[in-house]
């Protein structure tokens, strides 16, 4: 597939929201939508909120991703202030990632993620998480394919100094380290694994 992968803009709302909304029905995407549509979402000066968009060779969306910042979960551990931002500029989640059903198994999460992941790197992000459904053995495999570290189910997820976060009934962390771009370019490049 000739895929085009490039940041959401605010006009993209309507093609992310129906594309997110069909795919992740369950999944309440209204505040980061919001955001997006109001340009405040991924173009302020927070370089830890990504919103990408994948188009196939006709300019049709196929596929979508968000991260930003576990802000709610920062604010709930009531951090001093210089950690919380310390915090913000180390961690981001990974909010949604979804591809058009006739659209899968042929690359195209993988290389949205792989953008999100360098993007967040290249702005000196270290590590990217999320968390899915365990009942989503598929999901395991995915993000296992691409680096991650798949938590087993109700794990919970700690990451000193900042969070200790406890997994949602039946659901599974994953998490990822990111290499900055400066130690990239004296290593052999990919992405490091934890
Ligand atoms: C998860 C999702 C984004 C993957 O997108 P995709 O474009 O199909 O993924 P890729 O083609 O890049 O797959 C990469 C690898 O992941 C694994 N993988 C992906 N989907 C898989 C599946 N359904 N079953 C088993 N392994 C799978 C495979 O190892 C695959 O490599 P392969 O095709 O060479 O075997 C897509 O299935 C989706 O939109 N699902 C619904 C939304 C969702 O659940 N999002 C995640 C919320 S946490």
């Amino acid at each position: 597939m000739n895929l085009t992968i490039r940041r959401a803009a605010p006009t993209d709302v309507t093609n992310y929201g129906r594309l997110l909304g069909d795919e992740l029905p369950e999944v309440f995407f209204g505040d980061y939508l919001d955001l997006l549509a109001s340009g405040e979402f991924g173009y302020g000066p927070d370089p830890g909120e990504v919103a990408l968009l994948a188009s196939d060779g006709n300019g049709r969306v196929v596929g979508a991703a968000l991260a930003a910042p576990p802000v709610s979960s920062l604010t709930e551990a009531n951090l001093p202030e210089d950690e919380y931002e310390r915090a913000c500029s180390d961690l981001s989640k990974l909010a949604a990632i979804a591809v058009r059903s006739d659209s899968r198994r042929r690359g195209v999460g993988t290389n949205l993620l792989l953008s999100v992941a360098t993007t967040l790197a290249n702005s000196g992000h270290r590590r990217l998480f999320g968390q899915f459904h365990a009942k989503s053995s598929d999901l395991a495999k995915f993000y296992a394919s691409l680096g991650f570290r798949v938590l087993p189910p109700e794990a919970p997820l700690v990451l000193p100094p900042w969070l200790a976060l406890q997994a949602e009934p039946n659901y599974q962390f994953f998490l990822r380290t990111l290499l900055p771009l400066r130690d990239r370019e004296t290593s052999s490049g990919s992405a490091d694994r934890t």
